[in-house]
C-alpha cells in the first residue's frame, strides 16, 4: 500500500510517499481501506517534534526520532477484513475512528474497541473531519464542564476544527454559545449557532463585561487571570489548546493555568482527548447528534492524497475555517 511515512522530525517535506506492507489485522483488529483523513494540530506536533519539552515526556513524542511514523489520527473508510475475534464489523461496513496514527495511508488496522459506524448521512470526507475535533469539543463541554441546558458558553477559537463543533454541540446540549474568532469568520460562527461573535483583533473578550458559565478555551490566547473575568463565580474554564511554540507552548500555557486552579474560586480543568478511553462511545454519541441534524462538520478545504503535505502546511497556519480533509 501507499503511505506518507515520517522519517525524521521536520516540516511536511519530511512526509515521504512510500510503498509499505499493508497491515495484517490481529485477532481483535479490523483492516480498513482508508477513504479520507483530516489534519489536526496533533499530527504536526508529532511531525515537528514540538514542543520540544514533550520529547522528554514519556508516552508523548519520541526523544530523538518521531514516535509516530504514519501520521493521521482521523480516519473514515470501509472495512476490508476482520480479525478472528471481531464480532461487530464485516467487510464492506462504513466506519470511522480516532486513532493514535495511521490515517495518512491507504489501509490501517484498527482495534475493534476504537471503531464506530460512520454516520449514515455523511460522506467519507465529512466523517473524517469528526473524530479528533468533535471528540475534543464533546469531551470538553459535556464531560469536563458538565454543561447544563440554559447555561451560557463562550468558545474562544470558535471558527477552527474544534471550535466549529463546540458551538454546535453546546447548542445541541441546550446551552447558548458566543464565539470568539476573526472578523472574516464571524458569519460562519453565526451560521453554526453562535448568538454573539467577538472579533479578537478589535476586542478583548475578557473585557466584554459579560459572564459565562463555561469558557471553552481552544485558542489559549489570554492568560488565566484575564479569562476569569468572564467566568461566573462558579463557572468553569476548560483548557483545550494554545498558541504553538518551538520549546514549550502550548504545554506551558496549559500547565501554568492548571497550577492556578487551587488558588481560584472558579473551576479550571483540561480536556485531554489523547488519553480519553471512551472514544468509541463518544463517536457513537456524536453520530446520533449528526444523524439528528444537530451537528454538521464544517469543511474548510479538501485535498487529494498526493497533496497531503500541502494540506498539513495549510492547517499549520492556524486559520482554517473548520476542518482540512484529505481524500485517499
Ligand atoms: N486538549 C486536547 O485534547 C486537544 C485536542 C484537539 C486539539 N487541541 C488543541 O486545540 C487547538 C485548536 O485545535 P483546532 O483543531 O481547532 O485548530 P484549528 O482548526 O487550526 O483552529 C484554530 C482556531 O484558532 C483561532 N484563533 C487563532 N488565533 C486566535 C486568537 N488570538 N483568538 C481566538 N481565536 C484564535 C483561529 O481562528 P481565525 O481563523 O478566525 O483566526 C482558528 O479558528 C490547538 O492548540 C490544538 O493543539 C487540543
Amino acid at each position: 500500500m501507499k503511505a506518507f511515512v515520517l522519517g525524521s522530525y521536520g516540516s511536511s517535506d519530511h512526509l515521504d510517499l512510500t510503498a509499505v506492507d499493508t497491515p495484517v489485522p490481529a485477532a481483535d483488529e479490523v483492516l480498513v481501506r482508508v477513504r479520507a483523513t483530516s489534519v489536526n494540530p496533533y499530527d504536526w506536533h508529532h511531525m515537528r517534534g514540538e514542543p520540544r519539552i514533550a520529547r522528554m515526556m514519556p508516552g508523548t513524542l519520541g526523544l530523538r526520532a518521531p514516535k509516530l511514523r504514519i501520521l493521521g489520527c482521523d480516519m473514515a473508510g470501509q472495512v476490508e477484513a476482520v480479525g478472528k475475534d471481531v464480532t461487530e464489523f464485516r467487510p464492506g461496513d462504513d466506519v470511522f475512528a480516532l486513532l493514535e496514527q495511521g490515517g495518512f495511508a491507504e489501509y490501517v488496522s484498527v482495534p475493534e474497541r476504537l471503531l464506530a459506524r460512520k454516520p449514515g448521512n455523511l460522506s467519507y470526507e465529512q466523517a473524517a473531519a469528526v473524530p479528533m475535533a468533535a471528540t475534543t469539543a464533546l469531551l470538553g463541554l459535556r464531560d469536563v464542564a458538565r454543561i447544563e441546558p440554559g447555561q451560557k458558553v463562550l468558545v474562544n477559537g470558535a471558527s477552527g476544527g474544534v471550535g466549529t463543533f463546540a458551538v454546535q454541540i453546546a447548542r445541541a446540549l441546550g446551552a447558548s454559545a458566543d464565539a470568539v474568532c476573526s472578523l472574516p469568520n464571524a458569519d460562519l460562527a453565526r451560521s453554526i449557532g453562535a448568538d454573539d461573535v467577538i472579533d479578537y483583533a478589535s476586542q478583548d473578550f475578557t473585557r466584554s463585561g459579560r459572564r459565562y458559565d463555561v469558557l471553552l478555551d481552544i485558542a489559549g490566547s489570554r492568560p488565566v487571570f484575564a479569562c476569569r473575568r468572564v467566568l461566573a463565580p462558579r463557572g468553569t474554564l476548560v483548557l483545550i489548546g494554545g498558541p504553538a511554540g518551538r520549546w514549550l507552548q502550548p504545554a506551558g500555557h496549559m500547565f501554568s493555568a492548571l497550577a492556578m486552579a487551587p488558588l481560584v474560586s472558579q473551576r479550571i480543568a483540561m480536556a485531554d482527548t489523547v488519553s480519553c478511553t471512551a472514544r468509541k462511545q463518544i463517536l457513537m454519541t456524536l453520530t446520533r447528534l449528526i444523524e439528528d441534524g444537530k451537528v454538521i462538520p464544517v469543511i474548510s478545504r479538501k485535498y487529494s492524497f498526493d497533496d497531503i503535505r500541502e494540506a498539513v502546511r495549510y492547517q499549520e497556519q492556524g486559520h482554517a475555517a473548520g476542518k482540512v480533509v484529505v481524500t485517499i
